[in-house]
């Protein structure tokens, strides 16, 4: 990969405003390498410095991370502990840093599922980062894009019933503005690492027409190299909408 790598994506213009990336392949990683699951947990917050630098590099605004879903709740006890455990430790350590940077952190999902030690953590992050005007990451945790869905349609349902909606009147902005991501633009690019072709349960509304990149590379070896190629990727594609672009 060339040096001047970033330089091809700042000439290539169109710059994504929001960045999606589900962050797979700890596990393999880890494997690999005879080691235990959490080790390549552990090596994958590298990866999300490496992909949080190179977004502010690019002139990305929106970086949103898929740190865990919903349904990794089921996996083993002590894996979801060591999980909990790396999130409270970015948290503290990533702190100062992240205001330094100017980035501003969202933290997304079903949080009331958390341990109180972890919402302290992910709470406190959020609000030390608050008014950061470089970038807004959103971490989700505890994240189901159905979930998300369905939480909308209660919401909704809830005004409709007190009278403060008419059904006739719901429409896309309605849906969108009951959202964890409401007010944000949708993501213009996914990457997923690990080479899986699959969403994954993941901002099942936002996902509607944004541009995907998969990548073979395992999360913790995740560069910042390997996001100006997905961006590089990205300003190759013809984005239609739908409508037709060529005569
Ligand atoms: C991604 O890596 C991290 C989380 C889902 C929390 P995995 O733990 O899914 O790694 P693989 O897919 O087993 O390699
Ligand atoms: C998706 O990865 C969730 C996160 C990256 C947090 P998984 O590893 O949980 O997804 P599946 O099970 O392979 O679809
Ligand atoms: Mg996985």
């Amino acid at each position: 990969m060339t040096p001047d790598f970033l330089n091809q994506v700042r000439a290539g213009g169109n710059i994504p405003k929001h960045v999606a990336v589900i962050m797979d392949g700890n596990g393999r990683w880890a494997r690999s390498r005879g080691l235990p699951r959490h080790a390549g947990h552990r090596e994958g917050m590298k990866a999300v410095r490496e992909a949080l630098e190179g977004c502010i590099q690019v002139g990305i605004e929106v970086l949103t991370l898929f740190a865990f879903s919903t349904e990794n709740w089921n996996r083993p006890p002590r894996e979801i502990s060591a999980l909990m455990g790396l999130l409270e430790l970015y948290a503290k350590k990533e702190k100062a840093d992240l205001v330094k940077q100017g980035v501003e952190v969202h933290v997304l999902g079903e949080l009331d599922r958390l341990s109180g030690r972890t919402r302290r953590a992910v709470n406190g992050i959020k609000e030390a980062t608050a008014g950061g005007e470089k970038l807004r990451l959103n971490l989700m945790i505890s994240y189901s894009g159905r979930k998300e869905l369905v939480e909308a349609v209660r919401r909704i349902a809830k005004d409709v019933a007190g009278g403060e909606l008419s059904p006739e009147n719901i429409d896309d902005e309605t849906l969108q503005g009951a959202l964890f991501t409401r007010g944000l633009p949708d993501p213009d690019l996914l990457v997923r690492t690990s080479g899986e072709f699959r969403i994954s349960n993941f901002m099942l509304w936002q996902l509607a027409y944004t541009e995907i990149h998969i990548t073979p590379v395992l999360w913790p070896d995740f560069t910042r190299q390997d996001l100006f190629a997905a961006v590089l990727d990205y300003q190759q594609r013809d984005r239609r909408f739908g409508r037709v672009t060529t005569p």
